[in-house]
């Protein structure tokens, strides 16, 4: 089955095709620069940007895969959650599309975009032997651990009670004047730096305050305290930034709290939850300690670790695509929402089947 996937829920303008779920095209348009000057995304900028570049980023997509319009069998279109008027142009592209090509359009959420990018690439995605899986999902605007038993079943075991990961990165390079977006550009200021040098605080680690979140507080996040801790250090030790070495040294440790905060939650879920596999995905799975930390708990666990490949890691239309396909392929038919949903919920898969 071919599926042409768009998506467009922030400030990336993505297309792609897969084929039973393998990715044949993935082409994505990031509009950075265009935001970069005002240190976060613009939704007025990124929604005109996405209705200029859309077209031509779809035709690409169709020419890489060596496909035209008629030989698709559906479409997949990010529906939620995201900026509502940036979703309303790759919503509106793909209705069109359905339409004018009488094919079906599958509407689909895109943290699970994030979640089934872990089974893409080149050949169709296996995903036998890995549930019952936890994964951490740490994506520019939230942070979740979800403990699926089985595809489509989605159980959110612990999040973010504030920021999320990729938004303490952001938000800390804004501070410490490093740029946007955060996450690269702190990893590289941090290469060679001591991530022990400063002791920032891990958010939720002493106990005590009211607790009222459904979700087990030693499962949860919390990453405001750690930005204006940074924010204190840096008014109480200006010096730092002021010498190469102790800047690496601050932006190492500021790297490290965030990486050791999500790390020990997975591993205080992994020893809770039985798991035949665990992964990590969304743009922050990107950086390369994370990946690291991971990796050797994986190693001390045994449990298998999946991470997705460096181009599917941040948003992108190839995990839209596959994510509509595992969904197709395991029988449950395609989610057909009449409007886009900014807040869209991560659901379960409904029980009937198609
Ligand atoms: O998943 P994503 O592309 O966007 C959403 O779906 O929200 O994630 C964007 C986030 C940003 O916060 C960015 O700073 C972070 O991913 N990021 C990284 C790295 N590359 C991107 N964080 C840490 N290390 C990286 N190498």
């Amino acid at each position: 089955m071919i599926l042409l996937g768009i998506e467009t829920s922030c400030d990336e303008t993505a297309a792609a095709v897969t084929v039973d779920g393998a990715v044949r095209a993935n082409i994505v348009y990031s509009q950075i620069s265009k935001h970069a000057p005002y240190g976060g995304v613009v939704p007025e900028i990124a929604s005109r940007d996405h209705v200029r570049k859309l077209p031509g980023i779809i035709e690409q997509a169709l020419r890489e895969a060596d496909c035209t319009f008629r030989q698709i069998d559906g479409l997949a279109v990010t529906y939620g959650p995201g900026l509502a008027s940036s979703l309303l142009i790759g919503w509106s592209a793909a209705r069109a599309l359905s339409q004018r090509l009488h094919i079906p359009l599958s509407g689909v959420h895109h943290h699970e975009g994030h979640i089934y990018s872990v089974f893409l690439g080149e050949e169709p995605p296996v995903l036998e032997g890995a549930f019952p899986m936890l994964v951490l999902l740490v994506s520019g605007g939230d942070t979740k651990l979800v403990y699926m038993k089985a595809p489509g079943c989605c159980e959110i075991v612990g999040q973010t009670i504030d920021d999320a990961a990729g938004e303490a990165l952001d938000k800390g390079a804004m501070l410490l004047g490093l740029g946007y977006p955060g996450g690269p550009v702190i990893q590289k200021t941090a290469e060679g730096g001591t991530p022990q040098a400063v002791r920032f605080p891990r958010g939720l680690d002493r106990a005590g305050g009211d607790w009222k979140f459904a979700f087990d507080r030693k499962l949860c996040f919390s990453f405001s305290g750690l930005k204006t801790a940074l924010l204190y250090y840096v008014q109480k030790h200006p010096e730092a930034l002021a010498d190469e070495n102790t800047k690496r040294d601050l932006v190492a440790s500021y790297q490290e709290a965030v990486v050791d905060a999500l790390t020990t939650r997975v591993e205080r879920a992994l020893k809770k939850y039985s798991c035949a596999s665990f992964a990590c995905a969304g743009g922050v799975s990107l950086n390369k300690v994370l990946r690291e930390k991971l990796g050797k708990l994986s190693e001390t666990t045994g449990v298998p670790l999946r991470l997705s490949s460096p181009k599917l890691c941040t948003d992108n239309a190839a995990m839209i695509a596959g994510a509509a396909s595992i969904r197709l392929a395991h029988g449950y038919p395609p989610v057909l929402p009449e409007d886009v949903n900014p807040n869209l919920a991560l659901e379960n898969w409904p029980v009937e089947k198609a």
